[in-house]
Parts: C-alpha cells; structure tokens; sequence
C-alpha cells in the first residue's frame, strides 16, 4: 500500500484566546493564547487542527509520487491518522469521496490558494441574520456602537483636481438613478412568463454562438465575460411565476429554454429561506436566479491562474447589474447577495462544488405597495410618497 498527500492544502498557524483562571489568580489579565495548527484543504469541508509531528509529515509528502508505507510504527501511525483525516490518500481506495474530491481539483486546474478560499468561504447553515440579531449588529447605529466610525465615506479631495461638468439629467442618466436594490416584494403578485423571458433574453442570452473554426465555440451575450468563456450557469428558483410550476430549473442560454430539474426541493419558501442565509427581505422575490459557475470552462484557459477565480466571480458582478439595469428599465425591484448558503444549493443540484461553485444570487420582481424594510432611496426615485422606514 502506498500513499499521497492532496493536491491543495494549506497550513494555517491560529492563535485563540482563552479565559485562564489561573493567570487571573497569579495577578495576570485572565487571558491566555492557545497556538494551534489549522489545516484548509481544497477538498475537504473540515478544517484539521494537527499536532506539529503529523504536521511535518504532511509537508514532506509528495502530492504527486506514491510512498510506500513507513516500516517506523509512529510514523505508521501518524500517516493512518492524516488518512483518516483525508490529508493523505492510499493508492487502493480509488473510490474514496475524498480522493474523488482531490481528483477534480487536480484536474480542473485550480490555482491552489484560490480553490482552497473557494472551498472554506462557503457557508452551511447559516443564519446571518439571526447572527445579526443577536450580535446587535442591525442598524448604522448599532455598527458605529459596536466598531466604532468607519473609515470616510470617500478619500479627501485633491488640491488642483479638475472640475468636471454636470450635465442635465436625461433618459440615460435617470435609469440608473432609479436603480435601488429591493427588500420589499409583493408576495402577492406573480411574475409573468413574458417577463421573465425577456429578463433572461436580455440578461444571459446567447446573441450568438461564435464558431472559432477549431473545436471551441464562444457565446456572444449582452454581459461582458473574462475570456469571453461565460462560466456561469443560471438556476431559476421560480416562486410565482404564471404558468410555470414552482420550482427550480436550469436556463439554457443558447436554446433560451427553462429546464426542470428532477429533485425538486419539498418545501421551495423554506430551501429559499435557507439558501438565503435568512434574508426574509428578499425570500418574497417571485423569482430568483442563482449564479453557477462550470469552473472547468474558465480554468481551460486560465489554468491554475492566479486571477482566475477574482474574474469570475467579476462576471458574477456584472450579470447581477444587468439584472438590476433590466428590472429598473422594466418597473420591477431586484437584488443581488453573496451571502447565502451554497451547500444548500450543491445539494439540490447534487454538484461538487470544485467543480460546479455556486457564486451569487440575483432575484426580481414587482415591489410590495408599502416600504417595510429599509432600502437605499435618498432621492425617493422608488419610493415616492412611502414614508421612510
Ligand atoms: C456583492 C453584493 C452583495 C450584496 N449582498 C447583500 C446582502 O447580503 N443583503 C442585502 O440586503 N443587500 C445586499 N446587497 C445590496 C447592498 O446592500 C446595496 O447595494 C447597498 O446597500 C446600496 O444600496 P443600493 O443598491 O440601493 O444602491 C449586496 C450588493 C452587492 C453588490
């Protein structure tokens, strides 16, 4: 038997402090620092804590050659225990799942560090508005109250800087401006299947398949994509839309076509509300849509490149505001938000989320008649006669 460390691993050296009692009695300040080694690999959810000799192991094993066991009972012992931790890998249990996992990074051409911030960035179970809540961390108040003032809104003025004209507002300048993200949908008025049609038509459409003349086919689409490779895949969680059957489905952005998937969640208001992280202000959206990315499409070019991921989860971005451009252009509210919980999302759509990462998610929909939660309207462009909430 023979054995292999993972492919993307990193050592974290943490510090915690913990209450001692008897550096209070001693005369101290009661608190102590604890040292410990955290392990964050690409594959795994967990996050190891080792002792410094399975540590050194670790760090002197190849990631790419196969060792045979070591004849040393300690050191034997310290490999079985970074096997059962899933650090290393034994070449006879090919169909463990995290030797599946590692296989997918190796090959998917995942710049290490950025596969291993993908992996341990995603959440499971969160509730960050619960978290909110009981930090006292809700309002501006409670924020300057807790962290003090934040730094300035924007960096002092330069001496000799050059003014630059106003110009009167027209059509182009007042779309934007009536751009406010929405936290107050009416749960009481669908979408119609027109609608979001012509959501998706301008948003994530292919305007063109581009035949490069070799095996490789680029899409044209109204967003712009890094590579022009459009990795991200679009998931419709369509709560009230006419004539479509609540649901999750997969867009088609060359067919233009909602595809149904086959598992669909038993409660859709609760996977939202979970996938949501809690945000009850947005669970409301008739419609929301998920932003996938197929990582293998992008690192095709970009092979283990340093900018690779910081790129697309850009496309994120720029899908999201197309999506609050089409929704204002239309008279609908709409939303973006990074705080939600992906696994939730990579169960429903059985992924490995190494390979098919969720980023994002954007939702849409006609505005409730009166302002409950707060949104960002100085202007009162949305909200006209509503009073501030
Ligand atoms: C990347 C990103 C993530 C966001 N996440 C959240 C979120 O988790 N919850 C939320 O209520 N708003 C979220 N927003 C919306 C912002 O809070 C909002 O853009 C900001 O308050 C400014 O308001 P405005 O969009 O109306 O101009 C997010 C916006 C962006 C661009």
């Amino acid at each position: 038997m023979k054995y292999r460390r993972c492919h993307a691993v990193a050592v974290l050296p943490e510090e915690q402090t913990v209450f001692s009692l008897e550096s209070l009695i001693s005369g101290g300040d009661g608190i102590e620092y604890e040292r410990r080694i955290r392990i964050y690999a690409a594959h795994l959810d967990a996050i190891c804590t080792l002792e410094l000799p399975a540590c050194m192991l670790l760090l002197e094993s190849s990631a790419e050659e196969w060792a045979p066991m070591p004849e040393d009972p300690e050191r034997g012992a310290l490999v079985a225990h970074l096997v059962e931790l899933g650090l290393l890998m034994l070449d006879e249990e090919p169909d463990d799942s995290a030797v599946e996992s590692d296989r997918h990074i190796r090959n998917n051409h995942w710049w290490p560090l950025s596969a291993i911030h993908y992996r341990h960035s995603r959440w499971d179970g969160i509730d960050s508005v619960g978290e909110m809540e009981s930090n006292q961390m809700l309002t501006a108040q409670d924020l300057v109250r807790k962290l003090g003032a934040p730094p300035p809104e924007a960096p002092s003025r330069q001496p000799g800087a050059v003014a630059l004209p106003r110009l009167p507002d027209d059509a182009v300048c007042m779309l934007p401006a009536q751009r406010v993200t929405c936290r107050n949908f009416d749960r009481s008025r669908a979408l119609s299947l027109s609608l979001l049609a012509e959501m998706l038509q301008s948003v994530l459409m292919a305007q063109a398949v581009v035949e490069s003349g070799y095996d490789a086919r680029f899409l044209k689409k109204n967003v712009p994509s890094g590579g022009g490779l459009h990795p991200l895949e679009a998931y419709i969680i369509a709560r009230d839309v006419e004539g479509l059957a609540p649901g999750i489905y997969h867009y088609h952005a060359v067919a233009h076509e909602l595809a149904r998937i086959a598992a669909q969640p038993a409660d859709l208001d609760g996977f939202s509300q979970r996938l949501l992280a809690g945000q009850h202000w947005f669970v409301n959206a008739p419609v929301m849509v998920v932003l996938v990315c197929r990582f293998e499409r992008n690192f095709w070019k970009y092979r283990r490149h340093v900018k690779a991921y910081r790129a697309v989860t850009l496309d994120a971005g720029h899908i999201s505001q197309a999506f609050y451009t089409a929704a204002t252009e239309r008279g609908l509210g709409a939303f973006v938000t990074a705080a939600i919980n992906e696994v939730e999302m990579e169960q429903a759509l059985a992924l490995d989320p190494m390979e098919q990462g969720t980023l994002a998610a954007c939702g849409f929909g006609w505005r409730a008649p009166v302002m409950s939660m707060a949104e960002l309207d100085p202007a009162q462009h949305v909200w006209r006669s509503a009073p501030a909430a």
